[in-house]
């Protein structure tokens, strides 16, 4: 067989070739929008694209699923389950696609989303069992998929990943992501092995309550531009530009920039909502960064533009999302809320900031989008 891992530094994202080298045929799974990678390992080794595997309709990142079937001439494949506007091969749980003399099992692991799939990958020829399982957004390297991504659900992740943790202990695991925001505790290792998983992941041994708790609360915000990502993932609408692409240089400022902005600027607010009901700086608008590309239309591109979140990640990425749209004059706040909070400035709220809030502020390290012009650390989350 062939195998063959890569790694999207810009999202966190792994997609996966998996070959026969007795008939050439060959699989990808969960292949990014940039296509083009794909080709040459194709044709240098001469395989057939045969299938084309999305794990689940993604939120964070624009499948290239669609062009890469159509290109080829491949089956795309999903879970029966997937609610997409496009034609595809329905795969049900236990199902094997045939790939020369490999196996690819399908298992039906919810959770993350109602449609994740794991791929076994079985080689008779070296074993009845399977020795690897791509297992999308269900288990992850030190952590489990997030369930608020559209139709999850903590207690399905819950027996999914126990379906899982009944393979052997030697199974190679390949995950959907190795960091990004479909989970908040992934350790930055893009593989591992049921063993280790069961010994040391944290969550996997939790009982169920205090696990659905886990997944539920503290988790960070949902990732930049999501809603307008996953309607083009379900070919509901058509906006792959949604997905940061570059790093454009944005203006950083602190928050003295606030009080000497000109009376046009807008002050824009891209946390979640509750985030912003707690408190913010007044006068901001809010307009969650996962919103952002759907409601583009909202940002006037004839005024400066001020990006503010909880600690300056989020603005800085939302900023940088701007710029990449044509906006000139678009400027981040470094330090962000929490900085006018420290500095003793004046805050408005709807809501009283009582109880935990269901958003933690926590920021994954996201390798393609380094701040570029400040030392300022950002705040780890990965173990
Ligand atoms: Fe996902």
């Amino acid at each position: 067989m062939y195998f063959k891992q890569i790694l999207d530094e810009r999202c966190g994202c792994a997609s996966y070739l998996i070959a026969s080298r007795q008939s050439l045929e060959a699989a990808i799974v969960d292949p990014s929008i940039e296509t083009e990678q794909y080709e040459p390992l194709l044709r240098e080794r001469g395989f057939t694209l045969r299938y084309v595997i999305d794990t689940h309709v993604h939120a964070d990142h624009v499948s290239g699923a669609r062009k890469l079937a159509a290109e080829h001439g491949a089956e795309l494949c999903l879970h029966a389950s997937a609610r997409v506007a496009y034609p595809f091969r329905p795969l049900s749980n236990g199902e094997e696609l045939p790939l020369g003399q490999l196996k690819l099992r399908i298992l039906h692991t919810p959770g993350h989303r109602p449609e994740l799939i794991s791929i076994l990958v079985v080689n008779p020829p070296r074993s009845p069992e399977p020795s690897m399982v791509l297992t999308g957004d269900s288990l992850l390297v030190g952590d489990v998929g997030r369930p608020d991504f559209g139709g999850g659900d903590a207690s399905a992740q819950f027996e999914s990943v126990s379906k899982l943790l009944r393979l052997p202990d030697w199974v190679a695991v390949f995950p959907g992501h190795f960091e990004g925001p479909c989970g908040k505790g992934m350790c930055g290792r893009p593989s591992t092995t049921i063993g280790f998983e069961r010994l040391y992941s944290p969550l996997l041994h939790m009982d169920r309550e205090p696990f659905v708790s886990a997944l539920n609360y503290g988790i960070p915000a949902r990732p930049l531009n999501m809603t307008a990502i996953e309607a083009t993932n379900r070919g509901v609408a058509d906006m792959p530009w949604a997905m940061l692409t570059s790093s454009p240089l944005v203006d950083e400022v602190g928050i003295e920039a606030i009080d000497s902005a000109p009376p046009n600027a807008v002050v824009l607010d891209v946390r979640e909502a509750e985030e912003f009901a707690r408190g913010h700086v007044p006068g901001a608008v809010n307009l969650p960064q996962a919103d952002l590309a759907n409601r583009l239309d909202e940002v006037p591109r004839d005024r400066p533009i001020l990006t503010i979140c909880q600690s300056g990640m989020r603005s800085f990425r939302s900023a940088q999302f701007l710029r990449q749209q044509g906006y000139q004059r678009v400027a981040t706040v470094v330090g962000g809320t929490a900085a006018w909070r420290a500095a003793g400035r004046p805050i408005e709220a709807t809501e009283p900031d009582t109880e935990p809030l269901r958003i933690a502020d926590s920021e994954w390290a996201h390798a393609g989008a380094m701040r570029t012009n400040t030392t300022e650390p950002r705040v780890p989350t990965s173990r």
